[in-house]
């Protein structure tokens, strides 16, 4: 099939009260139009147009470097009138299907179904049946049930409006009709608008025999026109995206207090309590447990880890066997070998963790490679920054750092050296020396307790 897409994107979405152009309001993290974008590009079409008005530069600046052939509608004129902004570069011997940026859920499953109905004179229209129709284009049938044509709710008669079956606005139209339909279309309507909706009743007159296709379920052609609706269709897809993880093994405790914006690819065995974020890409082994209330951005976690509640990690790396929380917060660039402990109140940047550390409580580690069996003591600070450059902090395997020590980098303590509590570290360390940077002790004799005047 030689497959053209049309996706309409020019409307304001003024209900959404909001400056942001409505197609790139997003749903789990990602831009409305490019969920639409991103479905679409499964069924290989030639070329894929999006017709964008309102916010125009800012919609093609956000999916640029795409496969995509903007046509830009100045003035929003109607559904007819977008569609044919982008007929012009279409071949004649096209099958046309036409989407909306707004409307995200649409499965490839179902427009295949709908674009295997389409033949050599005919056209494919997806309708729905709704319990409550109103807002919607009517699809009026005749005495044999055969589609005769669409009626807009604000041109529709009580007798129509009280038709069930309604239109979802996508259909899939042999390019030659379209353009012998849309430059007929007229505007005398109620709403004075070109609409494609009107090419219905042109395809009965020219004997184009409308097939109609039903989508598998209702919410995948369901709109966005409010932040309510936007709500509502998040819950959708995080439902769904939850449960086909549940259904490869994940255990996800609370489907309603789970949300995934990006991808996440996970072992046998693995639970995630509830109220977690998953960001970008995410990559967990077998049995990682999240604990609840952790926020995770591209990151990647080996084997048999635990994540204990209250952790925020982004672009970070742990290997196996590692327990993380509560309340760490691992930043950019962390890499935490095997059988690291990182307890509450703990930062990391840009630092890698050797093989069975710790780095147990309230402590910043920045810009420092640490050895193996090192064990970072309560409130260790790296002094890692002057105010202009950042520094590194080296130390090897079996170093022992106590509570209340400042690193101030460029620093390095060679194997297994011992730091005092409390010290002020501005010189290297040789293997298994002792340093103490520290004042030193005094107890005076005969101390006389103030008195209260
Ligand atoms: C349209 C259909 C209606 C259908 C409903 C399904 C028409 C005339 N009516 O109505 O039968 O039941 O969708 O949701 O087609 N757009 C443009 N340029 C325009 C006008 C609209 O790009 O000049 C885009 C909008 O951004 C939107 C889509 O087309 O994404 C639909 O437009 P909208 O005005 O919302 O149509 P409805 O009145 O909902
Ligand atoms: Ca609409």
């Amino acid at each position: 099939m030689n497959l053209h897409l049309v996706i309409l994107g020019a409307g304001k979405g003024s209900r959404m009260k909001s400056a942001l152009p409505k197609v790139l309001h997003t749903l789990a993290h990602k831009p409305l139009l490019q969920h639409v974008v991103d479905t679409a590009s499964q069924l290989k079409p030639v070329t894929t147009h999006v017709v964008v008005g309102h916010g125009a530069e800012q919609v093609m600046a956000q999916l640029e470097g795409q496969d995509i052939s903007w046509a830009v509608q100045s003035e929003q004129l109607g559904t007819g009138h977008a569609v044919a902004q982008a007929i012009p570069s279409i071949p004649d011997d096209a099958t046309v299907l036409i989407l909306y940026g707004d409307v995200p859920l649409t499965e490839r499953t179902s427009l295949e179904a709908l674009l295997a109905k389409v033949e050599a004179n005919s056209l494919a229209l997806m309708t729905i049946n709704l319990p409550d129709p109103s807002g919607y284009g009517r699809i009026v049938r005749n005495a044999r049930g055969e589609v005769q044509r669409i009626v807009e709710e604000k041109d529709a008669d009580p007798v129509q409006k009280q038709i069930n079956e309604v239109n979802t606005g996508i259909m899939a139209v042999h390019a030659h009709h379209l353009k012998s339909w849309l430059p007929r279309l007229q505007s005398n309507n109620a709403q004075g608008e070109y609409y494609l909706t009107d090419i219905i009743a042109m395809a009965m007159d020219d004997g184009v025999t409308i097939a109609v296709g039903q989508p598998n379920h209702d919410w995948e052609v369901e709109g966005v026109n409010t932040l309510v609706q936007l709500e509502h269709l998040e819950r959708i897809y995080q439902r769904n995206t939850a449960h086909k993880l549940m259904l490869s093994g994940v255990k996800i405790l609370d489907v309603a207090r789970f949300d995934l914006r990006g991808e996440l690819q996970a072992g046998a065995g693995c639970e995630i309590d509830i109220n977690c974020i998953i960001e970008g890409r995410v990559v967990l082994g077998d049995n990682v447990k999240i604990g609840a209330n952790c926020v995770l951005k591209d990151c990647t976690i080996d084997s048999d880890t635990q994540l204990l509640p209250h952790c925020v990690l982004e672009q970070s790396e742990i290997g196996k066997q590692a327990i993380v929380g509560p309340y760490a917060r691992l930043r950019p660039g962390t890499r935490l070998a095997d059988k690291t402990k990182i307890g509450n109140f703990v930062e990391t940047k840009k630092t890698y963790v050797g093989e069975g550390s710790k780095i147990n409580h309230l402590s910043y580690v920045g810009d420092t490679t640490l050895g193996a069996r090192v064990n970072i003591g309560a409130g260790t600070i790296t002094c890692n920054y002057d105010g202009v450059n950042k520094y590194q902090t080296v130390l090897e395997d079996d170093v022992f750092v106590g509570s209340n020590t400042s690193l101030v980098a460029p620093v390095r303590a060679g194997e297994g050296a011992t730091i005092g509590a409390g010290s002020v570290i501005t010189k290297d360390i040789d293997a298994n020396q002792l340093a103490v940077a520290r004042g030193k002790q005094r107890n005076i004799d005969g101390w006389e307790k103030p008195k209260k005047v």
